[in-house]
């Protein structure tokens, strides 16, 4: 079944939720024929900026515009939905980096379109591009071929480079409220002969976090747990959440340094068999509420699980170091066991080295933690492997799991390629957001400049489909890569 998301991905301007900043731009430069050679479109994940280079591409390309919205009925518009449209381009940064890629781009950008009126480039994630790739974009931005046009996608724009971004329109997405979310889903379901309760979308709607493609996701996995008829309870299921209660008895524990009951709230919610994750991304949850109505003494316990929670994917045994973590945490909470030494200067003394038999404690689970990873057995380069163990001793470790998990890793040359399956998604997305460190540590250690490039199987998955259409097409002549 195609996931919801996939089918709801709006095919006209006005079907595209919130974002009217952008669509007034853009709708007007379709009108007046005055559209941009590059766009960036900047913004959090999942917010419409893939749905709306694709709707701007087939305004371009539509043999029958309505105004600047296509027809959806054309070949071109068709093509363009079904994702087999020659002339739009869609390149993911994050997996093709290098000056080698941007420079075969720009040979391909200056032919002529194939099929349609104009090319459409869209470059996703384009902070990822290396400084060379990113000097051999800017040449082409310099000097557009007229029939092209650069969608340049990031949810990073503070790292693309200045000299890239004089040179586009930036148009800016924002993250949707919570209203308009609640108002798609409920659309979505009622076409669906889905019949959630209002406090069900709601919830839904709140915890996507401006996100539309993460609610449709939320609703789906709900739709497929309860079937049609759907109350909060539900949602709290089959998102596999703990619930309201459980937290307050956890925070409760926390702030009066019940070590028992914090201990019995972690085992049931580990024995119920749900992510202890949730457990903690709840928790915040709840705090941040608690803060925006005035409860700011939880400001300092946020923060800790803030801490908590990036810590915790990276460990095995979670149950062990949330235990931990928390027994901890209580300590510094509970204010008469800070005060019941008279003597300040000792007091202070006792904390540091409290904090710091502490920190060793977590250090040394995350050392047994980490040892567990399975680094063998998957043939990695001897290259990567020296930097493994050497991000094990002292490097990062949240780099050193990444790579540890990673399912295949190539080198050619100076050019390193970590691939990982579609459920190793946070491990992919760690790696990218630290991918100039991981660079970094290979300098460390090999003394020579590498380039590292990763990749998720998903999108190698589409990147075949294509190429394969492109060998029909060219009967068999392309080439094999
Ligand atoms: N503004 C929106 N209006 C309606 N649906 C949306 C909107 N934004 C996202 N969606 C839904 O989420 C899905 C993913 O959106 P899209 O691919 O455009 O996100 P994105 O901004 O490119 O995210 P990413 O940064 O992860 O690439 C769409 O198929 C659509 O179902
Ligand atoms: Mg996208
Ligand atoms: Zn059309």
């Amino acid at each position: 079944m195609e996931s919801l998301y996939r089918k709801y991905r709006p095919k006209r301007f006005s079907e595209l939720v919130g974002q009217d900043h952008v669509k007034r731009v853009l709708i007007r430069a379709i009108e007046e024929e005055k559209v941009s050679h590059a766009y960036i479109f900047a913004g959090p994940r999942g917010t419409g900026k893939t749905t709306t280079a694709r709707i701007l591409a087939k305004a371009l390309n539509c043999e029958n515009r309505q105004g600047a919205e296509p027809c959806g009925k054309c070949y071109a518009c068709k093509a363009i939905d079904e994702g087999t449209f020659m002339d739009i381009i869609e390149l993911d940064a994050a997996s093709n980096r290098g000056i080698d890629e941007i420079r075969k781009l720009r040979e391909a950008a200056s032919f002529r379109p194939i099929e349609g009126k104009v090319k459409v480039y869209i470059i996703d994630e384009v902070h990822m591009l290396t400084k060379e790739a990113f000097n051999a974009l800017l040449k082409t931005l310099e000097e557009p071929p007229e029939h092209v046009v650069f969608v340049l996608a990031t949810t990073n724009l503070e790292k693309v480079p200045p000299t890239i971004i004089s040179r586009c329109q930036v148009l800016e997405f924002r993250n949707l409220s919570e209203d308009l979310i609640y108002k798609r889903l409920k659309e979505i379901a009622e076409k669906e002969g889905i019949n959630a309760s209002d406090d069900a979308l709601k919830f839904i709607a709140k915890r996507s976090m401006g996100g539309m493609r993460d609610a449709l996701t939320m609703l789906e996995q709900t739709w497929k747990f309860a079937g049609s008829e759907i109350s909060l309870k539900d949602v709290e299921e089959a998102l596999g959440l703990v619930g309201i209660e459980t937290v307050k008895r956890y925070i409760d524990a926390l702030v009066s340094s019940d070590v028992n009951e914090i201990v019995n709230v972690i085992e049931e919610v580990y024995r119920s068999g749900k992510d202890l994750s949730v457990l903690v991304q709840e928790t915040i949850d709840y705090l941040l509420e608690e803060i925006s109505s005035g409860r700011y003494e939880y400001i300092g316990l946020s923060k800790e699980f803030l801490t908590i929670l990036k810590d915790l994917r990276f460990f095995e045994n979670k149950k062990l170091y949330l235990k931990t973590a928390s027994i901890s945490m209580c300590k510094n909470l509970n204010p008469s066991l800070k005060s019941s030494e008279k003597d300040t200067k000792k007091t202070v003394k006792s904390e540091v080295k409290q904090e710091k038999i502490e920190k060793e404690e977590r250090f040394d689970i995350a050392k047994v933690e980490m040892q567990k990873v399975n680094v063998e057995a998957r043939g990695i380069p001897k290259e990567v492997d020296k930097v493994i163990e050497y991000l094990k001793e002292e490097g990062d470790l949240s780099i050193y799991v990444a790579l540890s998990m990673a399912d295949e890793i190539h080198i050619e040359g100076n050019k390193i390629k970590v691939i990982f399956s579609n459920e190793k998604k946070v491990h992919y997305e760690v790696l990218k957001q630290k991918i100039f460190e991981a660079e970094d540590a290979f300098k460390k250690v090999h003394g020579k400049d590498y380039m590292i490039e990763v990749e998720s199987k998903e999108e190698t998955q589409r990147t075949k489909k294509i190429k394969k259409k492109l060998m029909t097409l060219f009967d068999g002549e392309g080439e094999e890569s």
